[in-house]
């Protein structure tokens, strides 16, 4: 569903952000995306997206080059950014209608799929006011919401869980689980190591723009105790 070769990314001609990664995600996984801060898991989920170029690299979305088919590739998934910043003058109605404007999702589907998500984030009574009204958390599940509408062979989120209260959270969790079950594939990164460990199929490690680990939980918790301790201790500055 998602296949990256040898991505490269150099910022101002001198911070290699991304250095030379492989990665692969096969459909219907939940692919967890770890790293310390500053490891370069934004700014490869920003070349997958199509936000930024690589220097040099590869990435297939569902066997299409998103270089290359930019506008097919971007069909295939959708994305929640690390910080919720979206349009602050308009409505919630009117960003979810937005974005089903842009994934052509029907007019008369509209309605039960906006209170598929808002209803359990509790944000539905919500939805008339201007999203400069909203809370952080608030902007984050409007986001999740809207990314959710068009149903997306690929989801994608660049570290969902800060923000949300624990009941978000876990709805969160409930959804991502429930769209792998229904044949999508979701990846994500996080600093949550107990929810990642708990929640994925598959996970790689990031460090200084490279792979250092990649393999189920069961393989990654091979080499040590807790994923939380192993995390410790691969990506310990010597
Ligand atoms: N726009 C930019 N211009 C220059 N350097 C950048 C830019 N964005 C990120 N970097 C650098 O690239 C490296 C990777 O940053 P990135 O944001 O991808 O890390 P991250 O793994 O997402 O970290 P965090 O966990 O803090 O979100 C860092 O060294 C960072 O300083
Ligand atoms: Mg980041």
């Amino acid at each position: 569903m998602l296949k990256l070769s040898n991505l490269t990314k150099v910022y101002d001609e001198k911070v290699l952000a991304v250095d030379d990664i492989d990665l692969r995600v096969e459909s219907g996984e939940i692919f967890g995306f770890i790293g310390p801060n500053g490891a370069g898991k934004t700014t490869t989920i920003k070349m997958i997206t199509g936000m930024l170029n690589p220097n040099s690299g590869k990435i297939e979305i569902d066997g299409i080059d998103i270089q290359h088919e930019p506008i097919e590739a971007k069909r295939k998934f959708t994305y929640v950014p690390d910080r919720p910043e979206i349009f602050d003058a308009i409505t919630g109605y009117d960003y979810l209608n937005f974005i089903g404007d842009i994934y052509k999702v029907p007019a008369a589907e509209r309605q039960p799929r906006f209170e598929k998500f808002t209803i359990p984030f509790e944000i539905n009574k919500d939805l008339g006011k201007p999203i400069n009204t909203f809370s952080h958390g608030m902007r984050q599940k409007l986001l999740i919401s809207g990314a959710l509408l068009p149903n997306p062979k690929l989801f994608i989120l660049d570290e969902p869980l800060t923000g949300l209260d624990p009941k978000s959270a876990r709805l969160l969790k409930d959804i991502m689980r429930e769209h792998c079950s229904n044949g999508g594939t979701v990846f994500f990164s996080s600093h949550v190591l107990e929810v990642v460990e708990n929640l994925c199929d598959r996970i790689a490690i990031i460090n200084k723009g490279r792979i250092i680990s990649i393999g189920t939980v069961g393989e990654i918790r091979a080499h040590g105790t807790s994923l939380e301790e192993i995390f410790l201790e691969m990506t310990r500055d010597e």
